[in-house]
């Protein structure tokens, strides 16, 4: 199948080059200049494991085309994909500015009837605005079909996501094109069928609700946390007593410092903003929002409890920027927040995080971050050692460079890896919950 995938982010370069690696042609357009030249050289704007090397391989078989042009994309493919960014704007609503664009520039360049696949993260109507758009300022006489097919990729396992979904969720507004996306997706569940078939809004609100669900999860478990702290239970237990409940399951329930990224944050305030549009008042999600927004105050709180609100006299070791490990996201990332305002009490920072450094220095300027290259680096003159995104790298201490290096030995774990017996070696350890 011929397809063109319009935005080249985390969605759009992992997607359009999956569907290549099945064996098909798919132009992936971005405006981004810069980015589709880096693309044609094999230089990947993203850290996202294994898909440098599918990129390659795919444009050496020709599978894969990065380019510019819109027209030229849409010259030659009859389903269209629309993977642009769908931010959150200021009042908390869904920021649709680049899906109408798309959608205007479609109208403005396609040439033959083709079906047009939302799989931006959009509230429920949209796939029919973007339907309405298209008719309304096209300028060949063809007809569109519009679908809305999801994505659930998860960042830094999204290769491994795509093209082995959990399900493949495909909303249309007629039978042919759920056809045409169920042979598209086939070598993608070859081993048994994953298809979930439903109309456009349904498909839509799926996705906002997936989310919704893992962020309850976690700003439930975060509050359990803190109740836990309060009365001298440990939320580790806890989590280890509920997990075992079939009914519960042991995944999203781990107490932290808050939940990030470019989905969760967005979608809860997305979801909140279309039930009030529609008239009603979301009581839970609310509250899902809200506990994670001071989650991300804890360590904050729990550093100045133990150090004081003057934090001038004091150097923070940082291990993990990323919102997440395995990528280098940051964007909402509980490191932005607690960085932010360390510094505003006086502190400096150390940081290392093995993949965002970069993506973060371009969401905190300050002359007080000093970022190093090595996790151990950190230490060096560090009163206390903070630990944020738990990448794999970070999961084992080496305590004898720990008390080697720290000034004090303080550790301040924002995701509970670090085991309580470190405090038998002299360590003061503050965790969440426990
Ligand atoms: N990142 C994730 O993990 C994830 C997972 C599932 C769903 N989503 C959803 O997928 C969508 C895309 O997310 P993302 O993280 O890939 O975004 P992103 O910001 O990484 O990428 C968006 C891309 O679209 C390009 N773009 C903007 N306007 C364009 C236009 N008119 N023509 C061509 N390209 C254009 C931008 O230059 C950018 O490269 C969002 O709705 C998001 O909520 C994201």
């Amino acid at each position: 199948m011929n397809l063109t995938v319009i935005g080249t982010g985390y969605v759009g370069l992992v997607t359009g080059t999956c569907f290549a690696e099945m064996g098909n042609k798919v132009y992936c357009v971005d405006i981004d200049e810069n980015k589709i030249n880096n693309l044609k050289e094999g230089v990947i704007p993203i850290y996202e494991p294994h898909l440098a090397t599918m990129v390659i391989d795919n444009q050496d078989k020709n599978n894969l085309f990065f380019t510019t042009n819109l027209k030229e994309a849409l010259d030659d493919s009859n389903i269209i994909f629309i993977a642009v960014g769908t931010p959150e704007a200021d009042d908390g609503s869904v920021n649709l500015d680049f899906v109408f664009t798309v959608a205007k520039q479609i109208a403005e360049n396609i040439t033959k009837d083709s079906l047009i696949v939302t799989k931006s993260t959009v509230p429920v109507g949209t796939g029919f605005k973007v339907k309405e758009i298209i008719n309304d300022n096209k300028i060949n006489d063809i007809n569109i079909s519009i679908a809305s097919n999801p994505e659930f990729l998860k960042e830094g396992v999204a290769i491994e996501d795509c093209l082995h979904p959990d399900r493949v969720i495909i909303g249309t507004e007629d039978e042919k094109s759920a056809e045409i996306l169920k042979e598209l997706y086939a070598p993608f569940v070859a081993n048994h069928e994953r298809f979930i078939l439903m109309d456009v809004k349904s498909a839509e609100m799926t996705k906002y609700v997936a989310n919704a669900m893992l962020a309850t999860k976690i700003s439930f478990m975060n509050e359990i946390a803190n109740i836990c702290e309060k009365t001298g239970a440990n939320v580790q237990s806890v989590r280890l007593g509920i997990g075992s409940d079939k009914r519960i399951g042991y995944k999203f329930i781990y107490a932290g410092c808050g939940y990030g990224g470019s989905c969760f944050p967005k979608d809860v305030k997305g979801l909140i903003n279309t039930s009030v549009e529609h008239g009603y008042v979301p009581n839970i999600l609310s509250m899902v929002d809200e506990v994670n927004e001071s989650q991300k105050m804890i360590i904050v709180e729990k550093i100045t409890n133990r150090l004081g609100n003057d934090l001038s006299n004091f150097t923070f070791g940082v291990w993990g920027l990323a919102f997440k490990p395995q990528t280098d996201d940051v964007r909402c990332a509980p490191s932005i927040t607690i960085i932010s305002e360390l510094l505003k009490r006086g502190a400096k920072v150390k940081a290392y995080d093995p993949k965002a450094v970069e993506t973060f220095k371009r969401e905190v300027e300050s002359d007080n971050i000093e970022y190093v290259d090595s996790k151990y680096d950190v230490l060096d003159d560090a009163d206390a050692l903070i630990l944020i995104t738990e990448w794999k790298e970070f999961r084992t201490l080496d305590l004898y460079e720990l008390s080697k290096r720290l000034n004090q030995k303080i550790i301040f774990d924002g995701r509970n890896i670090y085991p309580k017996r470190i405090e038998e070696e002299g360590f003061e350890l503050y965790q969440i919950g426990c």
